[in-house]
């Protein structure tokens, strides 16, 4: 007989045989094309492109970002400036796909079921009249977990009609942790995805890794990295704030200072109850990062380094984030901290990527060889 503990030394032994009996992996059977609106640095555009989806054009209008996607891939086709100012038509029935991470804003209702045209001025107003324009075979929107109870759910409502209007059946909504997609971080994407009514294939999203990757993973050599993360500049803490973090023990946060620290940083906050635990966190190695935002020193959501009191530098953030570390950003430290916060890890991207080529696959071995 052997008790529960001396058997959890075979835990690792499952866990890894379990992963790899998983594997969203699946083979292009012909060139695959995507328009990435939204695109900023490339995230998903890069996980995309991994699972052999090829950009013919991204839109961006934030002119660093673009310069971002324009020195890494000489080659794509990087349309800079607001997308109300572009029309998409030249790309009809030209690519498999649309993208587009659309920044969430609400619509203003009359009470009645929304229309396209109802939607005007807004963001997703614009990925749906591209959508249209292009008529690809797939779109897909990513978007934060808020958009669940964003107006109580009016508008994701609303946009699952504006899709149908335009002949887009939307699947099931589902919400990915990119932790359970090889990303050593705790960020969660609303995947929106269209499939144009004259098609009968379903779509199945990425199946969930067992294996978790924590920040060791993310910054030292090992099965996500060849190497130890490059040296690069970073943010600093003013000294206020330095001198508080260093009390704060890795996977600690604020309730690890003593009382009297923990007053007068939190100011008003102490008072407001909730638990907060992502204010002064200091992350620890075996965990997963929690969500980087686009600014790593603001309060409230600071992420500090395991063993040295400094926020992640832009090196790290871009491993936890998972973009390769040849991917290089433009602009000003703080520039390429907000393009990489705002991206949609490369390893997400690319497991929606496989789901994708399978949809297209299908599609192309069925209905019509390409
Ligand atoms: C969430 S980010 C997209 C991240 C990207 N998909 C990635 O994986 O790296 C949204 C992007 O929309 C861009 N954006 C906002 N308003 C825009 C507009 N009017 N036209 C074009 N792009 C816009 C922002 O500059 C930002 O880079």
């Amino acid at each position: 007989m052997y008790s529960r503990e001396q058997l959890n030394i075979f835990n690792d032994f499952i866990k890894s045989k379990e992963d790899k009996e998983i594997s969203n992996y699946e083979k292009p059977l012909y060139p695959y094309s995507v328009i990435e609106l939204f695109a900023g640095a490339g995230g998903l555009a890069i996980g995309l492109e991994q699972a052999g989806i090829e950009c013919t054009a991204l839109n961006e209008i934030d002119k660093w970002a673009c310069e971002t996607l324009r020195r890494n891939r000489p080659h794509w086709n990087v349309l800079e400036g607001d997308i109300k100012s572009f029309n998409f038509s030249e790309y009809h029935n030209q690519v498999d796909l649309v993208t587009g991470g659309f920044p969430c804003q609400a619509f203003s209702y009359a009470g009645k079921k929304l229309g396209l045209d109802d939607a005007r001025g807004t963001l997703f107003y614009e990925f749906a009249r591209a959508v249209q324009e292009i008529n690809p075979l797939i779109c897909v929107g990513e978007n934060v977990r808020g958009l669940l109870s964003h107006e109580n759910g009016k508008t994701l409502q609303g946009m699952i009609s504006i899709l149908n209007e335009i002949g887009y059946n939307v699947v099931p909504i589902q919400v990915l942790k990119a932790v359970n997609y090889k990303v050593p971080q705790k960020r969660e994407r609303l995947i929106l995805v269209g499939i144009r009514k004259d098609i009968d294939i379903p779509f199945e999203y990425p199946k969930p890794y067992k294996k978790i990757y924590n920040l060791s993973d993310a910054l030292k050599k090992g099965e996500l990295f060849d190497t130890d993360v490059p040296e690069s500049d970073g943010a600093k803490y003013p000294k206020s704030k330095k001198v508080v973090l260093d009390l704060v023990p890795p996977k600690g946060y604020w309730r690890d200072l003593p009382l009297d620290v923990q007053k007068s940083y939190m100011g008003k906050s102490f008072y407001l109850g909730g638990g907060k635990t992502g204010m002064a966190r200091r992350i620890g190695w075996d965990e997963p990062s929690l969500t980087l935002t686009c600014s790593p020193a603001q309060k409230q959501t600071e992420r500090c380094h395991p063993e040295e009191t400094r926020p992640f530098t832009v090196r790290e953030y871009a491993r936890i984030q998972t973009f390769p570390d040849d991917w290089k950003f433009a602009g000003s430290t703080s520039q390429q901290y907000k393009q990489i916060g705002n991206a949609v890890p490369v390893n997400l991207g690319r497991e929606v990527g496989y789901s994708i080529v399978k949809f297209l696959n299908q599609y192309y071995s069925l209905s019509k060889p390409k």
